[in-house]
Order: structure tokens, then sequence, then C-alpha cells
């Protein structure tokens, strides 16, 4: 096994370790490529969430938020192309029994698992978009799907968001939600699943605006997984040569994943296609009046479309280190590099033994940091083992109280990147905290006064 499909079978396992991710219904055998989100994992999705739509929704004034029903009208997924169009071929060695997807095997007459030559089937058509029945009686005419994308609770609701909102073009409307494709070929983890969560944002322009704004926003969403942190040189924009039916232009952002380079996020100009089917298949108008031009048109929307689950798996990869600890060469830790900001917790809290009166200082700090951010109480094991556990947690501070503290009022704090340590008055962890929080960059260590 390969150095790199290693690192992807340690994140694996430290998330499973660490409570950030793991097979869902376990207990039963797990269901293929479902995860759950454990106690860690599921602040790390929140503040990625909370990140994205502070500079998505919060700080802009140009772009509203919205949370769209799971189950739409199934017209919906008629207008969008789905019921027609989201359909991959598939094909299965007659050998193994495996099956592909036709588009992966690139002209390939040989099983990628079993080997075996000319064993596949003809393609036929398989189609993503998960189904159900809407009331009591299982029939066709009660047929309703699981979202597969989240953008088109946004399109139905452009004149829904935008008369109360009154805003004017160009602005834009973002969403964070579940989406559901059966998928043929999940894997790589959280890579590809069959439930995920998308984070997309419909931006509505002038029909001459629209390539400005596509180079606009290609550009934000670039600063964006810099502000985050991530290694800029692992993160490429390939363009799209072939076009999917709605789009004219498309960029793909991606990351060097251990098992290749794969998608994060696209961005498309979708010209005016997804208002243009809505209004064909609603019958009702999606024609906006643009006052300052006096004209009337169907914007055209440029979309950013993101996994939250592959974000995810990307900062994972992206933060995980193992290296020589600062006071013993011979150990070595395991350290995830998150951006502090991004971290399930903020800071350890330690005392140095469990006497002396340092537990109880330990927890008066604990009640005091808890309201400013999420903390960590650990008094099992010694320092070095607290400050591994934290580690892996990608925590960027720990506090330790010891007999100095009890004389006056200070305590060590423990960088996690440099493991540089220096002396602080309990008086003002929060502001230090936060001071790091804010100037935080890669290896840098702590902020000086
Ligand atoms: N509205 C456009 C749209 O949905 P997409 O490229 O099909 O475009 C957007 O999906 C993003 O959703 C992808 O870049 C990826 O991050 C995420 N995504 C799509 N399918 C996924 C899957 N099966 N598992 C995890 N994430 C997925």
């Amino acid at each position: 096994m390969s150095r790199k499909q290693d690192v992807m079978k340690d994140i694996t396992a430290l998330c499973k370790r660490r409570g950030f991710i793991f097979q869902s219904s376990e207990v039963y055998g797990g269901v293929a490529s479902t995860y759950d989100y454990g106690p860690l994992g599921v602040e790390l999705k929140h503040n990625v969430k909370d990140w994205w739509w502070r500079s998505m929704v919060q700080l802009r004034s140009d772009i509203e938020g919205i949370d769209a029903a799971i189950i739409m009208h199934p017209k919906v997924w008629v207008a969008s192309g789905h019921v027609d169009e989201f359909v991959d071929p598939l094909v299965e060695c007659r050998q193994c029994h495996r099956r592909f997807k036709a588009d992966d095997l690139e002209n390939t007459k040989q099983c990628p698992v079993c080997g075996s030559k000319d064993s596949f089937t003809e393609p036929r058509l398989f189609h993503l978009m998960f189904q159900t029945f809407m009331g009591p009686v299982q029939s066709e005419e009660n047929i309703a799907y699981l979202r597969p994308e989240t953008a088109q609770g946004i399109y139905v609701n452009f004149e829904n968001v935008r008369v109360p909102a009154r805003q004017k073009i160009p602005f834009g409307i973002a969403q964070i939600g579940k989406a559901f494709r059966n998928e043929i070929t999940p894997g790589n983890f959280t890579f590809r699943t069959r439930e995920f969560e998308q984070m997309e944002m419909q931006f509505f322009v002038h029909p001459n605006e629209a390539e400005k704004w596509y180079e606009y926003w290609k550009n934000e969403r670039r600063n964006w997984y810099e502000s985050l942190g991530f290694h800029m040189d692992k993160l490429h924009f390939h363009d799209h040569d072939k076009l999917a039916h709605y789009a004219r232009a498309a960029v793909d952002i991606e990351y060097d994943f251990p098992f290749g380079r794969s998608e994060l996020e696209g961005i498309h100009n979708r010209g005016n296609f997804d208002l243009s089917r809505h209004q064909e298949h609603s019958g009702k108008s999606f024609e906006y009046f643009d006052q300052q031009r006096d004209e009337r048109y169907i914007p055209f929307i440029v979309e950013t479309s993101g996994g939250i689950d592959r974000c995810i798996l990307a900062l994972l990869v992206d933060s995980y280190c193992e290296e020589r600890e600062a006071s013993d060469s011979s150990k070595m830790r395991t350290v995830l590099k998150l951006h502090p900001e991004l971290a399930p917790f903020k800071a350890g809290i330690f005392p140095l033994v469990n006497r002396d009166g340092m537990p109880e200082i330990a927890r008066k700090i604990e009640r005091k940091l808890r309201p400013h951010f999420m903390v960590f109480y650990d008094d099992g094991g010694s320092i070095g083992r607290r400050y591994r556990r934290q580690d892996e947690a990608g925590t960027p501070f720990c506090i330790t109280v010891d007999g100095q503290t009890i004389d006056d009022e200070t305590v060590t704090i423990r960088e996690r990147d440099t493991m540089e340590q220096v002396r602080v008055k309990i008086e003002d962890i929060a502001d230090m905290v936060a001071c790091y929080t804010d100037h935080w960059e890669r290896d840098k260590g702590l902020p000086s006064n």
C-alpha cells in the first residue's frame, strides 16, 4: 500500500477514534458510504458552514439566505431536466459482478477489480435521484424525489425572496442543505456519498454581465478557500471543455487528495436555462423588470456550488501532520493544524495534578471561557498525553493550571503548531485566544504582545 493510501487510512482511523466521522448504523454492519458526524465532526461542520454563511450572506448586502424543503413538487425535477437527464450509464462485470460508471472506465475493456477482459455488459441507464411517495398510496402520481441539489429550491423561490428583500439585480440567494444522489460508485470515505450537504449560491445578473460575475465569483471562492488556511498549491481551477446541458461556462475547484485531484466545488455560468425552464413548466413569469435599464429580461445565473463534506475531508487531509515531539524527538505526534476558527475546541484546560486546589481553579477557568468558545476539560493521564489528545483534535491551545497559578493567577498556554509555551494571566486568556484566532497563520505560533 502506498503512503498516500496510508494517509487516507490514518485519517479514517483518526476520525473514528476521536469521534469526528464514523460509519452510519455501524452496529448493523453499516450502510455503504453513509457516514455520521460525531461530537468533534459536528463542531467542525458547524464551523465550516458558519464561515461560509457569514462570508456569503451576513457580511454582504447583495445575498439573501433561504432554507427550502428537501421534497419539492415533482414537476421541479422535470423542468430542471433531472427526470430525463440525471442518469449515468452503468456497466457490470460479468465475472465479479462489480458495477461501474461507463464514463469512469475511459475506453478500457479490462475490469479494474478482477482484471477480466471484455467482461462488461452493455451500458444501461441508471437514475441518480432517490424516489419516494407522498401520502399513503404508493402510486405513480404520488412519486416524489429527495432533492439531488439545493439549487432548485432557490430558482423556484426567486420572486418569493427578491420581492420582500427588496433586492435588485445583481443579487444572489444562498442555501445550505442536504442533497441525495443514488451514486453508482460512492467511495473514498466521505468524498462521494449518497447523502451529503451542499452550500450553494445562485447570483442573478443581467445577461451582458454574466461573464464578468463569473470571473468575480471564481476569485471570491478562491479567496474563501485561502481564508480557511488551505495549502494553496494543492488547490486548482479546472476549466471544463465538456459542459453540462445547462452551462455556458464551468470551472471546478479541485484539491489534491491522496487518492488524486478531485472536485470540491463547481462554479457555473448557467445562462437563463433554469428560470426559463421554470417559467415554461410552471406557467409563471420569471421575467425581471430592470428599472435602471428600462428593460425586461430573464436573469442569467452564476452559481457557486460546493460540498460541505468534501470541504471537511479536504481540510482534514490538508491539516493532518505526523511530526516529532518538541520535548522528545524519539516520539511522534499526530496533529491537525486546523485554522483555530474551525477547530472543534479552541482550548483544552488541564490541572497539572488533581490536588492542591488546581482542579478547582481549572474548573473556574473552564466556566469563565465556555461562553466565549468551546473548551475541553481534561484531568486524565500525564500532561504529555493530554497534549497529544488535543493535538489530534486540532485544539489550538492547551491551558495548564500549576503550582504557580495559586501564587500569581497565571497559567501556561501551549500552542498546538509550534508547541511553544508562555505564561499568561487568567484574565487575559480570552483576549489572547481571540487575537490568535484573528491573526492565525500556519506555523506562526503565538502572537507577540
Ligand atoms: N447545482 C449544481 C450542482 O449540484 P454538482 O457539481 O453536481 O453541481 C456540487 O455538485 C458539489 O456538490 C460538488 O462540487 C461536490 O462538492 C458536492 N457533491 C456532489 N455530489 C456529491 C456526492 N455524491 N457526495 C459528496 N459531495 C457531492
